[in-house]
């Protein structure tokens, strides 16, 4: 990501610069709590990962901040789904109406979801749930694609997780 963030997501670069360690675990788990505690309006915030263990086309609860969540989601599924199969950040105005949306809190009105590609390879997603109807723009996407770019750079991933 070549575009430095503005406002509430250069505040929160700063902190994950100083944040992030190389240990993938530790970095997800804080990387989730720095933004679900610095971004308003948000009632759950985690990763999705792919484990060696389920298969190339499937995402796997990982680290998180809000309610708990489902466990399982494959690639043909919901909003996460559809950010892995397209490798592309998906804004969901209104969840009730995005066919195949999964309902993890029924809180949830809106949704961002960015995926994780390293060595062009998903390796999960990070999703933003919002009890409020439309409350992602195109700065909330440029903003958060930049923060998994760092997270990406930073952490030192294992060669299967
Ligand atoms: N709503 C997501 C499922 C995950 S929860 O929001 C935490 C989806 O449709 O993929």
């Amino acid at each position: 990501m070549d575009v430095f963030p503005q406002g509430k997501y250069r505040e929160l670069h700063l902190e994950l610069s100083g944040l992030l360690t190389e240990d993938w675990v530790s970095n997800l788990a804080n990387f989730s709590a720095a933004v679900f505690t610095s971004l308003p309006d948000l009632n759950w915030c985690g990763f999705y990962l792919v484990r060696e263990a389920y298969g190339p086309l499937h995402l796997k609860l990982g680290p998180f901040q809000g309610r708990p969540a489902c466990l399982d989601i494959p690639f043909e599924r919901g909003v996460c789904g559809k950010a892995a199969r397209t490798r592309s950040t998906v804004i969901v105005k209104d969840v009730h109406e995005f066919l195949g949306h999964i309902a993890c809190d029924e809180r949830s009105r809106s949704e961002l979801v960015v995926p994780l590609i390293k060595d062009s390879r998903v390796i999960g997603v990070l999703d933003l749930d919002s009890p409020t109807v439309g409350r992602f723009s195109s700065a909330d996407a440029v903003g958060l694609e930049s923060l998994v770019a760092l997270l990406l750079e930073k952490t030192s991933w294992p060669a299967q997780i």
